[in-house]
């Protein structure tokens, strides 16, 4: 079996060599499209990321499956799933904002093992490991301890499906302020957003639909150091496209109960 610390020491490498094409995109420009919704973006940067990324882990694990934003699954049968998002944030991206992420998420028999969440403008890489804790450039973090609103930071995420999501999401912003939160944030990568939750930096953070590729890895993050992390019904999260709720151990429940109607709406919604 493999390593769990092999196992992070080829997320790095894949998470540098990523980098090395992001900055070369940034610095000559890329391709940009849309896929989806006009509005889901998509960069020759991301579909380039995304194959160095595959190609390191094949050359390190060639029996490890892979499932990644832009190429799908790679449909090797494995007790080993990297899921990857190789720029979360191409929004951001495109635009030379310096929020966006590389998100690596290692499952083992279907659990979360490692999570790597790497910001390379910033030069900030997350990593947990199963058994090890949650780290920043290699530091132990930790979730807030945090157990009123008046004491939160919360950050918000919207989707590219609108319709009924965006009231849902604007009446649940409202809710928080009408709580008492200290302020509220949008930094564009979903992986960011639940590794901010795990470094302490925000108290929560919550978004309707996004996909495993966003979350698996900054999931796992923010659970290993002490964060909660759940769908809309305080359930765990699956690989399926979900409602993610995270916050601090001492406001995860308080949140939930103020998302009681993204409860309802989970429970009707497709996926
Ligand atoms: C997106 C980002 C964004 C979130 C969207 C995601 P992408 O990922 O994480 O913050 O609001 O839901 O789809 O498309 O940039 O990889």
């Amino acid at each position: 079996m493999s390593s769990l610390n092999e196992i992070v020491a080829v997320a790095k490498k894949a998470a540098l060599r990523a980098r090395e094409v992001q900055l070369k995109g940034l610095k000559e420009g890329t391709e940009i499209r849309s896929k989806g919704s006009l509005r889901d973006l998509v960069t020759a940067a991301d579909i380039a990321c995304e194959q160095v990324i595959a190609r390191t882990v094949t050359e390190s694990f060639p029996d490890h499956n892979l499932l990644g934003e832009e190429g799908g699954d790679q449909g090797r049968t494995s007790d080993w799933l990297w899921i990857v998002d190789p720029i979360d944030g191409t929004t951001n991206y495109s635009r030379h904002i310096p929020y966006f992420t590389t998100s690596i998420g290692v499952y083992y028999k279907g659990k979360p093992v490692v999570g790597l969440v790497a910001n390379p403008l910033v030069e900030e890489t997350f990593v947990a490991v199963e058994g090890q804790g949650a780290f920043l450039n290699d530091a132990p973090i930790r979730a807030s301890s945090a157990i009123r609103f008046e004491q939160a930071v919360l950050a918000a995420g919207f989707h590219y499906d609108r319709d009924s999501n965006i009231d849902l999401t604007l009446n649940a912003i409202r809710t928080f302020f009408d709580r008492g939160i200290m302020d509220l944030r949008r930094f564009g990568s979903a992986a960011l957003e639940l590794c901010y939750v795990a470094a302490g930096r925000t108290e929560g953070y919550f978004e309707i639909g996004i996909h495993a590729w966003d979350f698996a890895a900054g999931a796992f993050i923010a659970s290993q150091a002490g964060a909660v992390v759940t769908d809309a019904a305080g359930l765990p999260l699956t690989l399926k496209k979900s409602y993610v709720v995270a916050g601090a151990a001492g406001l995860h429940a308080a949140m939930l109960a103020e998302l009681a109607p993204w409860h309802i709406a989970q429970e009707n919604s497709p996926w």
